[in-house]
């Protein structure tokens, strides 16, 4: 059987939508907080296990009978989000997985700018340790945060962020799913780690660039501002400090170029092309 943490998220529920069309629904677990959030899951014969990566009796639960496990990254941060990533890997180990497929990020490390990178290298370091096969998909920003990053310029094409001139290799979510799923019913027996993106890296100049010649935007611009404004701007939003440490990391993490590197690894993965950003947005 193959389980899939973070099943009712989207990259998730993106994944099972292609599993399904490539195994039995009885094959695949869901595993979930909430099994009322994914009613028509069960209804579609696929098994639903409610576990939490911060419970791992839980996990060794939903592990049960599993062959491999796809382990979807931590919304967390920081020390929980170590420690929740750290419980999936072990309970993972503990029941007897075979194989374990993680989404992890470009260019992890003890001391990437992106905190998410640094969770990430210890849960790569511990699945590898792990004895387990291993699959490790190092995904690039989704093309599905561009409108997050720049916000109301999706209104006016006036972009400020504070990420110079560092380029994004952005990503479609459903063709990182598809991937996975192809990966999850293989049976390939060799450990891999693939970087995952998009076929080239985009500044937030070039973004805007594309909103003028996608989207007919003609005033659309970046203004690369100062990482101090753009923080000030997240005080004044709300954002606990946590979260504000968080996304003021990614975009110091953009402007060193953690986030620029290019392969072509997905579309061998896909057997098809990916989708293209201009496609992207010019359907947004
Ligand atoms: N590459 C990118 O651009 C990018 C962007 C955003 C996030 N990410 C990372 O990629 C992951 C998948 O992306 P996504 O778009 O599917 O994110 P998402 O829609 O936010 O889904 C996250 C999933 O993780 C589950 N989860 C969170 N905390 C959990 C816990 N303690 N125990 C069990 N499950 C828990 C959530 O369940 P609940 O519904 O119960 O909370 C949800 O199913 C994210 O979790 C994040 O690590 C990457």
């Amino acid at each position: 059987m193959i389980a899939i943490t973070g099943a009712n998220g989207n990259l998730g529920k993106a994944t099972i939508s292609f599993l399904f069309d490539k195994t039995a629904p009885s094959n695949i677990v869901a595993v979930v907080r909430d099994a009322a959030k994914v009613q028509d899951y069960a209804e579609a014969g696929i098994q639903v296990r409610v576990a939490d990566y911060n419970d791992p009796a839980s996990l060794r639960r939903a592990f049960e009978n599993v062959g491999k496990v796809l382990q979807i990254s931590s919304a967390g941060f920081g020390e929980t989000a170590i420690r929740e990533e750290n419980n999936v890997v072990q309970a993972a180990k503990d029941s007897g997985v075979r194989h374990i497929v993680y989404t992890s990020t470009l260019k992890p490390g003890d001391n990437a700018h992106f905190f998410a990178g640094r969770t990430c290298n210890n849960t790569e370091r511990a699945i590898k340790n792990s004895g387990m096969q291993y699959t490790i998909f190092r995904n690039s920003m989704y093309f599905e945060t561009i409108p997050l990053f720049i916000g109301s310029a999706m209104n006016d094409g006036q972009i400020y962020y504070p990420a110079g001139i560092g380029k994004v290799s952005f990503v479609f979510r459903p063709d990182i799913a598809e991937a996975l799923a192809n990966v999850l019913v293989s049976d390939n027996n060799g450990n891999a780690v693939y970087n995952i993106t998009g076929s080239d890296a985009y500044s937030f100049g070039d973004i805007a660039g594309l909103l003028r010649s996608e989207k007919g935007m003609d005033a659309a611009a970046y203004f690369d501002v100062p990482a101090d404004a753009y923080r000030a701007e997240l005080v004044k939003f709300g954002m606990p400090e946590g979260e504000i440490g968080f996304y003021m990391s990614m975009a110091h993490s953009i402007k060193a170029h953690e986030f620029s590197q290019t392969d072509d690894v997905l579309e061998q993965l896909l057997q098809r092309p990916r989708l293209t950003i201009r496609e992207f947005i010019r359907a947004i």
